[in-house]
């Protein structure tokens, strides 16, 4: 059974239809990227995923869940379900471990104790383990984002969703915050990542999509559809991209 299985959506706003019968079905294990120029509907792709924008038509389904069926349990499908952003999000006035263990204190009722092993436990698997009892304003931009990373980690999602995690970072962040991302694909984490980084689409991608004007526009195994395009509008953004 796919992680994520999404059927001919339909997301408008207004009369604006941003996703356009979209299609993606992602395995476990997967690491799907989502390229695309800016306001083609990659983000809001991301965001159905989790619930937090209803479409119109079609279905979602994560782990067989039906994520527009009323039924739905919100809190449980944000559990399976981890996003992060490009903007971090900690809470500024809440150490790294408070900020890690906030959710999963009163989501999962974890006790205290239990939860500074968890944050301790995912603050490794980031390289930050020696920043627990660190405040977000003593750490660069990329240790932030990691941080928001072990975050999420720190809920055992089914599937990771990363929107332009890197984008806010100077060069050599980015580097470390792929870093950490090529681990927790190394992991086994099911993930879907938009990224402008081709080169870590190229070398760690299953999967690539290309969203073009609200729909996938192409799509197929990572390293071969970067290095073959098959369609004008993915040839050329690459080609923008990269140079
Ligand atoms: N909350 C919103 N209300 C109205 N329009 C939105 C909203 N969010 C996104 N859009 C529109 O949806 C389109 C796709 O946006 P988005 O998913 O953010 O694209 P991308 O992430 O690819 O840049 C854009 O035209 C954007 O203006
Ligand atoms: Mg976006």
């Amino acid at each position: 059974m796919p992680v994520v299985e999404i059927n001919n959506i339909v997301k408008r706003f207004g009369s604006n239809t941003v996703l356009d019968d979209v299609s993606l079905s992602v395995d476990r294990g997967e690491v799907i990227t989502v390229l695309g120029r800016s306001g083609s509907g990659k983000s809001t792709m991301l965001r159905c995923i989790n619930g937090l924008e209803p479409i119109q038509g079609g279905s979602i389904r994560v782990d067989g869940v039906e994520v527009n069926d009323p039924a739905c349990d919100l809190r449980v499908l944000r559990q399976n379900v981890g996003i992060v952003f490009q903007s971090f999000n900690l809470f500024p006035h809440l150490s790294v471990c408070d900020n890690i263990t906030l959710a999963p204190r009163i989501v999962q009722r974890q006790a205290r104790e239990h939860s500074r092993d968890l944050a301790r436990g995912v603050l490794r698997q980031v390289g930050l383990e020696d920043k627990l009892d660190a405040f977000p304003n003593s750490l660069s931009g990329g240790q932030k984002q990691r941080v928001a990373i072990a975050r999420s980690l720190a809920m055992h999602p089914k599937v990771m969703l990363f929107d332009e995690v890197t984008s806010a970072l100077d060069p050599e962040l980015t580097g470390e915050v792929l870093k950490v991302l090529e681990g927790v694909a190394a992991a086994g984490m099911t993930m879907i990542l938009v990224t402008h980084e081709i080169g870590f689409a190229r070398r760690f991608g299953s999967r690539v999509v290309f969203m073009h004007h609200g729909k996938v526009h192409e799509i197929g195994p990572a390293a071969e559809t970067l290095a073959n395009p098959q369609t004008a509008e993915f040839a050329a953004f690459l080609s923008a991209v990269l140079h």
